[in-house]
């Protein structure tokens, strides 16, 4: 847990003023990967973790930037042209620009300091979280308004522009418009959010995070995207009316596969497959029912794993290790991966029982200390006093 009063503190005896502070959260997904930006469907949820952002006005131009726990000042000046940074400098300092850039936004500088508690680099959107809480900053602290899914696609721009990663839009939208208690379904072409009752009572979400990030996790998505792209249009001379993989059924994908060379006839049945089944699973939810909607993780992760080939085998460990516990409705891997977390939908009653389990097994099979965490699903972006 962040400690805002401590953060409150820091920062004005550093700065001498009172900050404003914002917050953004970290996501887990719990179904529809790879297909946001296939213009398809996502049912993340925010979580209980979040990124904090104190932060004042300057009079000139300049960001000073530092987090907590790293004894080191990062100064920006907006008026000098962009330099190669370290990737937490690099989204504050791509969130400023775009804002600018983009939405016209007139910035002045301001101090920063950043305080969070969402895993670094783990798939659970430290990233997004950052971006969001700093660009809402920026927006405040400039008296600027653009809407919130505007504020989500300045996000998703400074991955692309600032990360190199062709990202869809997901971790944006989830980051900012979370909802406590509620997954959202997320209409990925027309960004309609459908908050979903996380209405399992006796079920958690529990999150594990395998401890590695394989390299090619960057070069590997934009692969990807660019292999679902060529997918559309090559289908595109039997199905002239789609725009993208979210248009193809699974009647079409049957009937024209055999036009589709290896592997791209697998990419494509991985998204439309995941397309019906995060439509299934927003129904289990709302019927209450774990067990369909654990299946449908299980399905979720074998086509991760053996059509859309992003999987690892650290990952698929974890899965496998996970589904031999009886608690265990569904495992999946969740984010992009290649590495980072896995989400559960465990029994609560059985929570600590899994959480040794799948501690001491996983760890004795990779030789890695996992990190476990029971999460549950929390509100996105905020400015703090508008709460407390
Ligand atoms: C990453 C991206 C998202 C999404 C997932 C895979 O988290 O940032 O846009 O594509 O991977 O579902």
């Amino acid at each position: 847990m962040v400690d805002l009063e401590n953060l409150r503190q820091i920062f004005t005896d550093l700065y001498g003023q009172t900050p404003r502070m914002f917050s953004a959260a970290g996501r887990v997904n719990l179904i529809g990967e790879h297909t946001d930006y296939n213009e398809g469907f996502v049912l993340p949820m925010a979580i209980d973790r979040h990124t904090f952002v104190a932060a004042a006005r300057r009079s000139d131009r300049k960001l000073r930037l530092r987090t907590l726990g790293l004894d080191e000042e990062i100064v920006v000046s907006l008026d000098e042209e962009r330099a190669p940074r370290q990737p937490w400098v690099a989204y504050v300092e791509g969130m400023a620009r775009v804002l600018h850039d983009d939405y016209g936004v007139q910035l002045g500088g301001s101090d920063m300091i950043i305080s969070s508690d969402v895993p670094m680099g783990a798939g659970l959107s430290s990233s997004a979280a950052l971006e969001i809480a700093a660009g809402m900053a920026f927006l405040r602290l400039s008296n600027s308004k653009i809407t919130s899914t505007q504020l989500a696609l300045a996000a998703q721009r400074v991955e692309h522009l600032y990360a190199g990663t062709k990202c869809g839009i997901m971790d944006q939208l989830a980051s900012v418009f979370g909802q406590k208690d509620h997954a959202l379904l997320i209409d990925c072409r027309s960004l309609e959010i459908t908050p979903i009752k996380l209405n399992l009572p006796h079920h958690a979400i529990v999150v594990c995070n395998t401890k590695v990030k394989h390299e090619l996790a960057n070069s590997a998505y934009n692969e990807r995207r660019a292999e679902c792209e060529l997918a559309v249009s090559m289908l595109r001379e039997k199905l002239p009316h789609i725009l993208a993989l979210r248009d193809v059924t699974m009647t079409d994908f049957e009937q024209h596969k055999d036009s589709l060379p290896e592997p791209i006839r697998r990419r494509c049945r991985h998204v439309v497959s995941e397309n019906g089944r995060t439509q299934g699973a927003a129904l289990a939810l709302d019927d209450r029912n774990a067990e369909a909607f654990g299946n449908l993780m299980r399905q979720s992760h074998g086509s991760l794993r053996d059509d859309f080939e992003v999987s690892c085998a650290e990952l698929d460990t974890m899965v496998e290790v996970a589904m031999s516990h009886d608690g265990v409705s569904g495992a999946r891997m969740t984010g992009g991966g290649f590495g980072g977390c896995t989400v559960n939908l465990v029994r609560r009653d059985l929570v600590d029982s899994f959480r040794e389990f799948v501690g001491d097994t996983y760890k004795r099979e990779t030789g890695i200390t996992p990190e476990i965490y029971l999460v549950e699903a929390d509100g996105g972006a905020y400015e703090v006093c508008e709460r407390s």
